[in-house]
Parts: C-alpha cells; sequence; structure tokens
C-alpha cells in the first residue's frame, strides 16, 4: 500500500435507500450517493417491501457508478467491500449482499457483512470529505440509536464491544414517528413531517404521557401514540369546536400543536435516560445515531445537556444519520481491522441483533479458536435459525 489510506468500498440496502460509498480508513468519506425511495413509498404511507427489492436493483449499479466517478477510483483500487447483511427487509438485503458478493468474487477483494445498526452507531466516526480531522469519540462511551425499526441505548468501553443498557419494549422511536405522522394526517416519513409541522405550533403546551419504565433505560412508545389517538379522535368528536375543520381534520394550527407535544413527550425520555446513562456509567463522550438523531428538538436537548456536564457529543449531521452506505463503511473497517471476513456463504439476516442473545450480555470479539469459538459459532447458528436467515448464492458459485 502506497502510504495511502486503505479504501472500503460499502453498500447498504436494507430498508428503502439505496447507498455507496468509498470511506479510506474507516472515517473519511470520498465520496458516496444514496438513492432515496421516499417519493416512491409515499403513496403508501410505509414501505413496501417487493418495490424497495425493486427500486435497489434498479438503483444500485448507478449508484456505484456515480460514486466511482466522483472520486475518480477504480474497484481493482478498492481494498475491500462491505455490506449491510442485516437487520432488515430480506428482499432489500439481498440486492445488496449479492451485488457485493459478486464485485467481490469478480475483482479478488476481501468481504465483510455488517450490523446495519452498528452502522448507525459507527457514523459518529465519519468525516465529510474536505471536513478538518478531529479526533474519533473516546471510550467509554455512551451511545442512542433511534432508527425506524430499533430504539436502544448502549454503553462502548471499546471498538466493536457493547453492553446493552436498554431498548424498546415496543415500538422504535422513529415507528413511533411514523404512526404519530399518519395520525395527525401528515406526510410520509412522519418524523421529519412532524418535526416540520412542530415549528408551526403557536401554543407550546400539548402534555402527552412519558413512559419512564422505573429506573430502566428502557423505552416504551406504544402508550404515547395511543394517548396522541384518543386526543385526535376525541377533539373530532367534539365536532366544530375551534381546532376541527369541516371533513374531519384537525386544523393545521392543532396539528402542530398536538405534533409539537409528541414530539416533546419522545425528545424528553430519549434524552433524559441518555444523559443519566451517561452520568451512571462515567461516560467520556455521548455518540447518537439512527434517522430520528436528525430531530433537531432531540438534538438540541442531548447537545444542551452534555454540554452541562462538559462532556463531547457526537451527532452525525441529518444525513448520515438516516440510511447511507458511507456508515456502513466505518463500521465494516472497524469488524475488517477485526479481522472479520465473509465468504461466499455470507447471507441476509433479516433480525440480526447488534447485542448478540448469548451469555452476558456483554458482548466483546467473536473468538477466534477454542471451545469459546465453537460456542460462538453455534450460538450464531441456532441465532441464525431463529431469525430465518436466507441464503444468497453468486452466479458461477453457487452451483458449486
Ligand atoms: O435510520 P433510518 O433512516 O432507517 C432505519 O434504519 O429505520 O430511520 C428512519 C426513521 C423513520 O422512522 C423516520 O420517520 C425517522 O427516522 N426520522 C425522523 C426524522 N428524520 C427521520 N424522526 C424524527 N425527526 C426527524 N427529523
Ligand atoms: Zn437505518
Amino acid at each position: 500500500m502506497s502510504g495511502r489510506e486503505p479504501l472500503l468500498l460499502a453498500i447498504e440496502s436494507s430498508c428503502d435507500e439505496t447507498g455507496v460509498a468509498l470511506v479510506a480508513g474507516g472515517r473519511r468519506i470520498l465520496a458516496q450517493a444514496v438513492a432515496s425511495q421516499i417519493a416512491l413509498h409515499a403513496p403508501a404511507g410505509g414501505i413496501v417491501p417487493e418495490l424497495a427489492a425493486r427500486a435497489h436493483l434498479r438503483w444500485i449499479v448507478p449508484a456505484l457508478r456515480d460514486v466511482l466517478e466522483s472520486a475518480g477510483v477504480t474497484i481493482p483500487e478498492v481494498d475491500g467491500i462491505a455490506v449491510t447483511a442485516g437487520p432488515g427487509l430480506a428482499g432489500s438485503l439481498l440486492v445488496g449482499i449479492a451485488f457485493a458478493k459478486t464485485l467481490a468474487w469478480a475483482h479478488q477483494l476481501p468481504l465483510v457483512g455488517v450490523n446495519h445498526l452498528e452502522g448507525h452507531l459507527y457514523a459518529a466516526w465519519l468525516l465529510d470529505r474536505d471536513e478538518p480531522e478531529r479526533p474519533a469519540p473516546p471510550f467509554p462511551l455512551v451511545a442512542l440509536v433511534v432508527s425506524g425499526g430499533h430504539t436502544f441505548l448502549v454503553e462502548m468501553r471499546d471498538h466493536l464491544a457493547y453492553r446493552l443498557l436498554g431498548e424498546t419494549v415496543d415500538d422504535a422511536a422513529g415507528e413511533a414517528f411514523d404512526k404519530a405522522g399518519r395520525l395527525l394526517g401528515l406526510g410520509y416519513p412522519g418524523g421529519p413531517a412532524i418535526a416540520v409541522a412542530a415549528t408551526g405550533a403557536r401554543r407550546r403546551d400539548a402534555v402527552l404521557p412519558r413512559a419512564w419504565l422505573g429506573s430502566s433505560y428502557d423505552f416504551s412508545f406504544s402508550g404515547l401514540k395511543t394517548a396522541l389517538r384518543r386526543q385526535v379522535e376525541a377533539e373530532l368528536a367534539a365536532g366544530a369546536r375551534p381546532g376541527t375543520e369541516a371533513g374531519g381534520r384537525l386544523d393545521p394550527l392543532r396539528v402542530a400543536e398536538l405534533a409539537w407535544g409528541f414530539q416533546e413527550a419522545v425528545v424528553d425520555v430519549l434524552a433524559t435516560k441518555t444523559l443519566r446513562a451517561a452520568d451512571e456509567t462515567a461516560a467520556r463522550a455521548l455518540v447518537l445515531g439512527g434517522g430520528v438523531a436528525s430531530n433537531v428538538a432531540l438534538r438540541g436537548r442531548i447537545a444542551g445537556g452534555a454540554a452541562a456536564r462538559g462532556l463531547p457529543v457526537f451527532i452525525p449531521p441529518p444525513d448520515l444519520c438516516t440510511d447511507n452506505g458511507a456508515m456502513i463503511g466505518a463500521a465494516g473497517w472497524q469488524r475488517f481491522v477485526a479481522g472479520e471476513r465473509a465468504g461466499s456463504d455470507l447471507g441476509a439476516r433479516p433480525a440480526w441483533p447488534l447485542v448478540r442473545p448469548f451469555g452476558t450480555p456483554d458482548t466483546r470479539r467473536p473468538p477466534r479458536r477454542g471451545p469459546a469459538a465453537r460456542a460462538y459459532e453455534a450460538a450464531l447458528a441456532a441465532e441464525r435459525d431463529a431469525a430465518g436467515d436466507v441464503p444468497v448464492s453468486v452466479p458461477g458459485e453457487g452451483a458449486r
């Protein structure tokens, strides 16, 4: 290697964005492309898995071309390929995995399968192409991942080592935003729509319930969603009171007030628990990731609490909070450095948890040999069976 940082080509297709990126040294984004499917799924008000998979197939090659051209890099100059292997929609994952495996096989490049949630977490390590160098997040740290499908809080004392502090017991934070968006008649996805609507609230006194769940770090948002639904129904039933429009819709100003109240309730619980976790684990930094981390109110609350404690906080810019390829390059890099390699049998793992459900919740790097390694492999196989993994074969290899 000629003194330059090793380069990973990273591919993400787990949900409704096709992401491709070139990441140097696990941090520096040389180029990236994200083909969003928001407009495609908006009419249905939610992701249609079959449409998502087809759209990945349609956009993955143009996205790769775009990235290679804008970085002025050819595939043989790449040192490895990282691809999201789960969790996510099976059909969508399969497109990225088959594509990555084909490229790796054709160009004889090492391949690594990446957990999408680990990607959201490592987005905080990324640097934009022209951004000045800055230190990486120091350990130990507390990280909150809030996406459309997952919400959890972990302590990290080292790379790739997670101690699960808490997670949602029902809806993910993003899912709650999306459902609330539908209840309020706002567009899809609900998160950004609620954030925008909330800025228009004149009165900021709508109080919706918070589920604190005692002293635990777990989250619950389904009661909040039900409370919002009851509130909307009650106000509509009250008929032509101020605040309702003919046709059974709340007027936009009332929608804004309820959107504000809903966002406030979610942000309050997320921020309070994250900051308490930082205090109780004596964290040296806070990390945020996932689509909901692009929420301005949440970013502000966490940043304010962190500043009051003198803690550095690492929150990616909004376009790196939502799904993208670069974050897979950042997490994939850590896996590469740890010596992980995927074979041509890499399959989609639609329900792959980040923190593995065996032994203690404190997951360390996978043991490489001996009885511990065999126990680890057995636990993985059991987890794979339970999650209904989908094998993928690469042209020319699958038949052998
Ligand atoms: O991480 P992500 O892009 O995809 C998943 O892995 O799920 O997260 C998407 C989620 C959606 O639920 C969306 O409504 C939410 O992130 N989201 C937001 C905001 N932007 C995206 N939620 C609240 N405020 C936002 N500004
Ligand atoms: Zn995501």
